[in-house]
């Protein structure tokens, strides 16, 4: 298992020294979502249209992006000012070489490790993650129809092969599996009640996402959105439905699980029930940048402190100091004018 640098272990693993950290609106930090690579093998039509995102696109050079080494030692400065779990995202994360040992490396901190990825190179890495230490994982997965699926992730990719990722996962043990399928007006609402029958029994959880404004390339239109509330009432239509509590303070999903003991589903609502003011969420770009929102048109560079020979004391310092002005709350504000604002693509800050 890979050392922790020596600098990083002098940052204290105990909780801020001025108590929980806050933001302006008395939100604490406790998730960190950090994006490994900008790079994807799919193209979904909802976050890297093809017309975008093709063959001339500048993706970040190798140069640009955080080592291992650079990503870890940040994440024990952010274990220490209070974070309690961390997801690896991209991009597609697995499409960066050996994320296996990043997450080894990361498994050294009193931190829960999760990965959202999706799924198609998972069936054959999903054990290694799990022996590097990772808890568990997130798959994408939009239809179970194969054409419909083709056609949204627009790389031709299977659905078959993203089974087997899923399968693979669990029986790594990266469980509760969590399958999050982003619904589109028209393109796969109809796959809802398909989808939800597939996982019911299974022990894997389903969440149904708003399809969101993220990014300014995927022409988001508000007629797109299917509204959660309807997600649930046509699911609870066929199989009766009573919500639950969330796992955890802040929980992006709201939970609901059948009358029948089949298991649960979540709901993520960010258009139509803005969670902002349960927000606990900062986010690391793969070049080193902090976003304290999705929707956030720049971030602020912590790499330039970080390869610049800062110390833990002053990165610390800095990440607290962000935190502690942060004052978003884009989805409680979100207006069709501000869906056309310039805004990171989710693809880059990874969801
Ligand atoms: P767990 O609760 O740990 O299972 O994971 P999660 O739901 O936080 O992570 P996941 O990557 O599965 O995120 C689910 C969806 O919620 C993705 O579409 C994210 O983009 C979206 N999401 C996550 N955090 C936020 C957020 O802070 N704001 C908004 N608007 N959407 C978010
Ligand atoms: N709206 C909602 N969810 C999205 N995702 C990607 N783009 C969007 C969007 N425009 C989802 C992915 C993945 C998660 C990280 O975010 O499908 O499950
Ligand atoms: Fe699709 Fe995720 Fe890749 Fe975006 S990053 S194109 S949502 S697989
Ligand atoms: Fe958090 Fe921004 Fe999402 Fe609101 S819109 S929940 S502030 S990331």
């Amino acid at each position: 298992m890979k050392v922790i640098p020596i600098q990083a272990a002098r940052v204290p693993a105990a909780p801020f020294a001025g108590g929980p950290l806050t933001d302006t609106r008395g939100r604490w930090l406790r998730d960190l979502r950090i994006s490994v690579t900008d790079r994807c093998n799919f193209r979904c039509v909802y976050c890297m249209p093809r017309e975008v995102f093709d063959a001339n696109h500048p993706f970040l050079p190798h140069s640009q992006i955080l080592s291992f080494e650079e990503i870890a030692r940040l994440a024990r400065v952010f274990v220490g000012l209070g974070v309690k779990k961390i997801r690896l995202t991209g991009g597609e994360p697995l499409v960066r070489k050996q994320v296996p040992r990043l997450v080894a490396m990361l498994a050294e901190l009193p931190v829960e490790i999760t990965l959202t990825t999706n799924g198609s190179l998972l069936a054959r890495q999903a054990q290694a993650l799990a022996d590097a230490g990772l808890d568990r994982v997130t798959v994408s997965l939009d239809s179970l129809d194969d054409a419909t699926f083709r056609a949204m992730n627009d790389a031709d990719y299977p659905v078959a092969k993203v089974l087997e990722g899923i399968e693979a996962a669990a029986a790594a043990s990266l469980a509760p599996v969590k399958i999050n399928m982003v619904v589109k007006r028209a393109t796969n609402d109809h796959h809802i009640l398909p989808m939800a029958e597939h996982w019911r029994g299974s022990g894997h959880i389903v969440r149904f996402i708003e399809y969101m404004d993220v990014g300014s390339t995927n022409g988001w239109r508000m007629d797109d959105v299917v509204p959660s509330s309807e997600v649930v009432r046509r699911i609870s239509e066929r199989w009766p439905l009573e919500p639950i509590d969330p796992n955890y303070p802040g929980e992006v999903a709201e939970r609901w699980r059948y009358r029948d003991g089949a298991g649960e589903i979540g709901v993520i609502s960010s258009v139509t029930q803005a969670f902002c003011a349960s927000c606990n969420r900062m986010r690391l770009s793969t070049e080193g940048s902090l976003f304290t929102c999705l929707f956030a048109q720049s971030g602020h560079d912590l790499k330039r402190l970080l390869r610049g020979g800062a110390s833990d004391e002053e990165l610390r310092a800095e990440i607290a100091a962000v935190w502690q002005r942060r004052d978003d709350r884009y989805s409680e504000i979100r207006t069709a004018e501000t869906a056309k604002q310039r805004k990171i693509e989710m693809s880059y800050i990874g969801g």
